[in-house]
C-alpha cells in the first residue's frame, strides 16, 4: 500500500467530530500551554482547587496543579454518582468461558468501597504500596481503583510474568499486601496465578497479606495468617460499602508501575492523582471523541499503562462505558472478539498491531461472521502498524469507514503524545502529529532538529501533566535516563527514533535503546541476556530483536557457553525454556544462537546493533569503537 497516500476521513467523521480544527486548538495550545491545560483542569472536580498550574523551577522535575486536593476516584467514581451517569454501566465484562457481569457506577462505586475498607482492615494505609498481579477480571479493577480511593498507591504487575519477575518488583515496592486470584481462563484453561505468587514470597521478605479473589475454582495452597479468600472478607462487617475517599494532594502517588529500560533492574514509575487524571481524560475524550453513547473496548491488559490509562482511569473519569474480556481472543473460535463486538455494540476499539495481525491471518470470514457496523473508530497502540495489518483493520474490522487512531506514548508519558484526531487525515503508519499542549522534536546528537524526512532521536520539548514524575527512589536514574542526553536544551529523550516528513507528520521507526518490543510488550535486553546467563551453562549471552511476522520483533539470544559446554539441538531447547521461565512466558526467545565471541567495544559494551546488522545481512555502520 502506498503508506504517503492520504486517507481523508469522511463526511460522517467530520459531522460528528467535536474538534473541527486541528490547528487552531494546537497553536493555542502551544503560545499558552499552561491555559490550555488549566481549561482541562476545569472540567474535573477538585477539593481544593490548584495554585499553580506548573512549577518548572526544579527541572526535570515538574510538578502540575500544584496546591490542587483531588483523589482519581473523585473524577472516576463520585461525581458520577450525583448524576445520571450513576445508573449508567460502568463496565461489562466477559470471561472466557463465556459468563458475564455488568457493574453501574453505582455498584462499581460500592465494590470499590468494599475493597477499600478490606484494605483498610489489613492495615494498608496511605502512602502504601500494594502489589496486584491479577488476571483479567472485574476485581483486577476494583483493587486498582479500592487503592487509590484510601490513597495507597498500586503497582500491577502483570500476570504473563514469572515468580522472580514479581518478586523483585514486590521488594523493590517494598509492599506488604499482594492481591491476586486463584487463576484466570486463557484458552480453555485455568492459569495458576495464585501458586506463581506462593513461590514470589517465599522471595520477599516484606510480605504480609495475601489477598485471594476465587475464580478459577482450582485448588490452592493458603496459609494461614497470610492468606485470605476475597469472598469471606467481604462477607465480614468490614467490608461496608461504604468509604470515603481520601483527600490527595495533586502531586501525590497514584501509582508505580515497572517498565524495561536499558540497564537490568526495572524501572519503577510514579504517576500522580492530579495530572495524570487531567491528562488521561483529556486524551481519551478528544483523540477517540468520546460520546455518553460509547461502549469502549480497549483490549489491552490493565498490567500495562495502556490498560491503566485507557482501559481504566480515561473511561471513568470521562463516564464512559467499558468492556472487559478475560481470555484470548481465538477462544474457542477466531470470531470471539467480533462476535463480542456484535454481541455488547462496542462503538470504539483500541488494540495493538500485534492483536490485529495475530486475527487477520484467520482471514475476513471470521470477521463477516458478525454485524459489527456499530464501530465508528479504532485505535492502535504499542508499536508501528505494517501496512498490510493496517488497510485489514481499516477495510476489513472498519469497514472502511472508522478513521484508525495509531497513538504514539509511553509508560513514561502515561497518554497519548503523537495521535490523530477524528479529523485528522490518515496516512497509514503514521501516528500523524504532536496531541495539544506538545511541541515534538526528531533531532540529531546535539539535540539539533534534523531535515524533513531525516531519521533521528525523538525528543519531547515540554512538560505535560500526564509525564511521570521520576523512578521511584531513584532521582538520579529518572534523570540520567530521559533527561541527561540533551540537557541543555531540555528536552525529553523517548528512546525512540523517527523521522517528520514535509508534512509535519511523525513515523515512528522503533526503540534506539536496548528496549526490545514483542508483541508490543516491552522488554529489556539485560533482563534477557541476566536470565540466560543465569543458566549454568552460559557465560556471556546478548538479546536482540529480529523482525517478526505476528509479534513485530521477536527475541534472538547469541550465548557463550562455559569452557567445555557444546551447543547443541537440547542445551538450545533448554535455554529458551530457561528463559522464558525465568522472565515469563512472553520473554520466551526465538531462538538460540551459540558464539565464540560476540562484538564489544573497547570499554567492554556489547554491540547488538553489529549482531542486529550481521543477522539482517545490512551495513554494520560505524564500528571504530569494536574492539579487535
Ligand atoms: O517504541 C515505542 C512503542 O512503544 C514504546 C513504549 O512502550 P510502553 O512503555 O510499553 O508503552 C506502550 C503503550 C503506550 C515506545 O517507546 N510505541 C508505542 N506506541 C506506538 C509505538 N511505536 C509506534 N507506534 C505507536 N503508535
Amino acid at each position: 500500500m502506498d503508506s504517503k497516500k492520504f486517507v481523508f476521513p469522511s463526511e460522517d467523521v467530520k459531522n460528528y467530530a467535536t474538534i473541527q480544527s486541528y490547528d487552531d486548538l494546537y497553536d493555542e495550545s502551544i503560545a499558552d500551554r499552561e491555559t490550555f491545560w488549566a481549561n482541562e483542569a476545569k472540567r474535573l472536580d477538585w477539593y481544593k482547587p490548584w495554585d499553580k498550574v506548573l512549577d518548572d523551577s526544579r527541572h526535570p522535575f515538574y510538578k502540575w496543579f500544584v496546591g490542587g486536593k483531588t483523589n482519581i476516584i473523585q473524577n472516576a467514581i463520585d461525581r458520577h454518582l450525583k448524576t445520571a451517569t450513576r445508573n449508567k454501566l460502568a463496565l461489562i465484562w466477559e470471561g472466557e468461558p463465556g459468563d458475564l457481569k455488568t457493574y453501574s457506577y453505582h455498584a462499581l462505586n460500592r465494590e470499590v468501597a468494599e475493597f477499600a475498607n478490606i484494605l483498610k482492615a489489613m492495615g494498608v494505609h496511605k502512602g502504601d504500596i500494594v502489589t496486584i498481579y491479577m488476571p483479567q477480571i472485574p476485581e483486577q479493577i476494583f483493587a486498582m481503583l479500592a487503592c487509590a480511593k484510601i490513597g495507597a498507591a498500586h503497582s500491577v504487575v502483570y500476570g504473563g510474568f514469572s515468580h522472580e519477575a514479581l518478586a523483585e518488583r514486590i521488594n523493590a515496592a517494598n509492599s506488604r499486601v499482594v492481591i491476586t486470584a486463584d487463576g484466570g481462563f486463557r484458552r480453555g484453561k485455568a492459569t495458576k496465578l495464585k501458586d506463581i505468587v506462593n513461590k514470589a514470597m517465599e522471595l520477599s521478605p516484606t510480605m504480609e497479606v495475601c489477598i485471594t479473589v476465587k475464580r478459577t475454582g482450582e485448588e490452592v495452597y493458603m496459609e494461614n495468617d497470610r492468606d485470605y479468600w476475597y469472598h469471606d472478607l467481604k462477607a465480614l462487617p468490614i467490608a461496608s460499602h461504604k468509604c470515603a475517599t481520601e483527600e490527595m494532594d495533586a502531586e501525590d502517588m497514584l501509582f508505580l508501575l515497572y517498565t524495561s529500560g536499558s540497564t537490568g533492574k526495572p524501572k519503577g514509575l510514579v504517576h500522580t492523582h492530579g495530572g495524570y487524571s487531567v491528562y488521561t481524560s483529556a486524551t481519551h475524550r478528544m483523540v477517540f471523541d468520546i460520546k455518553p453513547e460509547d461502549r469502549w473496548w480497549c483490549a489491552a491488559d490493565p498490567g500495562w499503562i495502556t490498560g491503566h490509562s485507557y482501559m481504566v482511569y480515561g473511561p471513568l473519569i470521562n463516564g464512559s462505558t467499558i468492556f472487559m474480556y478475560e481470555g484470548a481472543p481465538n477462544h474457542p473460535y477466531p470470531d470471539r472478539w467480533w462476535r463480542m463486538i456484535d454481541k455488547y455494540g462496542i462503538t470504539v476499539l483500541y488494540t495493538s498491531p500485534t492483536a490485529i495481525r495475530g486475527l487477520m491471518r484467520y482471514g475476513e470470514s471470521w470477521v463477516n461472521r458478525h454485524d459489527i457496523s456499530s464501530l465508528r473508530l479504532l485505535g492502535s497502540v504499542g508499536e508501528p502498524i505494517n501496512p498490510e495489518a493496517w488497510r485489514w483493520y481499516h477495510e476489513v474490522v472498519g469497514n472502511k469507514q472508522c478513521p484508525i487512531m495509531d497513538t504514539w506514548w509511553q509508560t513514561e508519558t502515561g497518554g497519548f503524545v503523537i495521535t490523530p484526531l477524528p479529523i485528522t487525515p490518515l496516512k497509514p503508519g503514521s501516528a500523524t502529529k504532536p496531541f495539544f499542549g506538545h511541541e515534538i522534536g526528531v533531532v540529531d546528537e546535539q539535540g539539533k532538529d534534523v531535515a524533513a524526512n531525516d531519521v533521528g532521536a525523538l525528543v519531547i520539548k515540554n512538560p505535560w501533566p500526564g509525564m511521570a514524575r521520576t523512578i521511584m527512589g531513584d532521582d538520579e536514574r529518572y534523570n540520567e535516563t530521559y533527561w541527561s542526553k540533551f540537557e541543555k536544551q531540555k528536552y525529553y529523550h523517548a528512546g525512540d527514533s523517527a523521522r517528520k516528513d514535509e508534512d509535519g507528520y511523525y513515523w515512528i521507526i522503533g526503540r534506539s535503546d536496548d528496549v526490545i518490543k514483542v508483541s508490543g510488550y516491552r522488554l529489556g535486553t539485560a533482563e534477557i541476556e541476566s536470565a540466560a546467563v543465569s543458566h549454568p551453562d552460559v557465560a556471556e549471552a546478548a538479546a536482540i530483536p529480529l523482525p517478526h511476522e505476528l509479534k513485530g520483533s521477536g527475541i534472538h539470544v547469541y550465548v557463550i557457553l562455559k569452557a567445555g559446554k557444546e551447543g547443541n539441538k537440547e542445551l538450545a531447547k533448554e535455554l529458551l525454556d530457561h528463559v522464558a521461565k525465568v522472565m515469563g512466558p512472553i520473554a520466551r526467545p526465538e531462538e538460540i544462537i551459540f558464539a565464540d565471541s560476540l562484538p564489544k567495544t573497547r570499554s567492554g559494551k556489547i554491540m547488538r546493533r553489529v549482531l542486529k546488522a550481521r543477522a539482517l545481512g545490512e551495513d554494520e555502520g560505524d564500528l571504530s569503537t569494536l574492539d579487535d
